[in-house]
């Protein structure tokens, strides 16, 4: 299946792609939906690359395992579960069927139900019991905090609810400080989980209800669920009236357009986040029915095969000129690592290629000033994704967001074209001579050649966010069916979990003696210093 591309690898690998240029290319290799351009000309891919890229989608079959994700098929073979997301943003969609049943009407029922909680928490007709909710803290972690976070920070121009704070770690340093900023009689807390099992979560739960009860005599009614599991919301007081459950075909990762969303919906409106799922459910629209040439998501996961499997580049940095997404790198470590970071195929072989890239980032231009340095010269490639809005949301400061586009566009512009030597000569040549001036002019040489892609919407509202997140959601499915993974399980945090829970009582004094010799050495060091 990859023999061609590596063979048209070979051939192209060492040509400057800056020369594939001509008077179509920069069209040509750009795929849009609606306002929004996704730019994949400034990589090495050309028109036998893409065919050949394009080729392996019939093979894998990639549009009946689309429609088959679509219509509720149990594709998460592992787990045995359908992978239905998409049916959380099925707005004006007809009947979702999973097992027999139409999943639309619950969904819709439990979006209403989240709406009029929210509105009600906006307005103060839920009250606290010292008055009017002045912060929600979710307590979560995963899927069920990176999705909200990343969203709340994402729309913070219009977050006009309560504050929003998020507690994910286990460490107390997290929730402490957290807490101590909060008043413990306006502070709705909401336990995002879609197990209710998790022992960070839980524990910051207990944690939250003891903070709680301290000040007002009846915490658990300041509690609200998120969860798959209404034994375990139950158990833990919460009354069911703010209890929002959801399907196991929702995976933590997938999960935010739903009630694990909710934290975000009283943040910016019910309003807005319905406009949130539309941008979604646009890009839903748009990846079951553009060609592949067209269709983004498609290209997008296409680019990143040719990067990572074809050209063997590892990692992969995700580069928001747009400091409200600072977030979006640790969502996307997330949504991609966990979903195909997979070393088996769907049918239980080894993978015969690499499994996805390490994903990785930091907004623009912070990144400039920090590790730039090693993506313009160090000896890696690292193909990067740039996400770029033409206009911010402050009007007055206009003239900052030009200087922030320049600095974007610049950036793939340095990477593509580089500096040659005879240039950075050019450079110096005021200021040295002779070997030296070669010396100096050496550490002033850009290789180039260095792929990105680029990512640009008209500014970054609700909708635009819906649409980028899907985007990557569908990527990162076009990626794993290409490779033949499972995307929808993690059985790979599995065993860390598992040691965690055997070590607990050895940390906490019982006899070490199973245990490797370095794993017991450190318990005694950390014993011995007071653990
Ligand atoms: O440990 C990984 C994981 O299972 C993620 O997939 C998930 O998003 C996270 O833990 C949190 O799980 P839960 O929502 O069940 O607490």
């Amino acid at each position: 299946m990859w023999g061609k591309l590596h063979i048209h690898h070979e051939a192209v690998e060492n040509r400057r792609f800056e020369t594939l240029f001509d008077v179509k290319r920069a069209d040509d290799f750009t795929a849009s939906v609606g306002d929004m351009r996704l730019d994949y000309a400034k990589t090495n891919i050309d028109e036998r690359g893409r065919a050949l890229l394009i080729d392996l989608l019939d093979q894998v079959d990639l549009a009946g395992k689309r429609d088959a994700m679509f219509d509720g098929t149990a594709i998460n073979e592992t787990e045995g579960r359908a992978v239905l997301h998409t049916a959380l943003r099925n707005l004006d969609g007809g009947p979702v069927m999973v097992d027999g049943a139409d999943v639309m009407p619950e969904v819709l029922g439990t979006l209403d139900r989240m709406e009029k909680f929210a509105a009600d928490v906006r307005s103060g007709a839920f009250k606290g019991q010292g008055g009017k909710i002045t912060d929600v803290v979710n307590i979560g972690i995963g899927g069920s905090d990176l999705g909200p976070a990343m969203g709340v920070l994402a729309l913070a121009p219009y977050h006009d609810g309560p504050r929003c704070h998020f507690v994910s770690n286990v460490d107390p340093a997290d929730i402490s400080q957290v807490l101590r900023s909060c008043d413990p009689t306006t502070t709705l807390v909401i336990v995002a989980s879609k197990t209710f099992t998790t022992i960070e979560t839980m524990t910051n739960a207990r944690t939250a209800k003891a903070w709680m009860g301290e000040s007002v005599s009846d915490p658990a009614a300041q509690f609200a669920a998120l969860s798959t599991s209404e034994d375990g919301t139950a158990a833990f007081g919460i009354d069911a009236a703010r209890v929002f459950g959801f399907e196991d075909w929702v995976g933590g990762r997938y999960s935010m357009w739903g009630p694990i969303g909710l934290s975000m919906m009283i943040a910016i409106g019910p309003d807005a986040f319905r406009a949130f799922l539309r941008g979604a459910r646009d890009m839903d629209r748009h990846f079951q029915a553009a060609d592949w040439s067209e269709n983004m998501p498609v290209m997008l996961a296409l680019v990143g095969i040719w990067h990572n499997q074809i050209c063997g580049y590892s990692t992969r940095a995700v580069l928001p000129y747009d400091n409200n997404l600072s977030r979006l790198p640790a969502y996307l470590q997330q949504l991609e690592m966990e979903s195909n970071g997979k070393g088996v195929s769907m049918d239980g072989e080894d993978l015969s290629i690499n499994s996805g890239p390490v994903v990785w980032g930091e907004p623009g231009t912070n990144g400039q000033h920090a590790f730039y340095q090693l993506i313009h010269q160090g000896t890696r490639v690292i193909p990067c994704e740039f996400l770029v809005a033409a206009r911010g949301h402050d009007d007055d400061l206009h003239h900052q967001h030009q200087l922030l586009v320049a600095n974007c566009l610049a950036q793939s512009e340095a990477l593509m074209k580089g500096r040659d030597l005879d240039e950075a000569r050019g450079k110096v040549a005021d200021k040295f001579e002779g070997a030296e001036l070669e010396r100096q002019a050496k550490h002033r040489v850009f290789a180039g050649n260095r792929p990105s892609v680029t990512i640009a919407y008209p500014k970054l509202d609700p909708f635009t966010l819906g649409q980028i997140i899907a985007l990557y959601e569908h990527r990162v499915f076009v990626e794993g069916v290409v490779l033949g993974i499972n995307s929808y399980d993690q059985w790979g945090v599995e065993l860390g979990k598992e040691l965690a829970t055997a070590l607990q009582p050895i940390v906490e004094g019982a006899d070490a003696s199973g245990k490797d010799e370095s794993t017991a050495a450190l318990v005694g060091f950390l014993q011995q210093h007071g653990v």
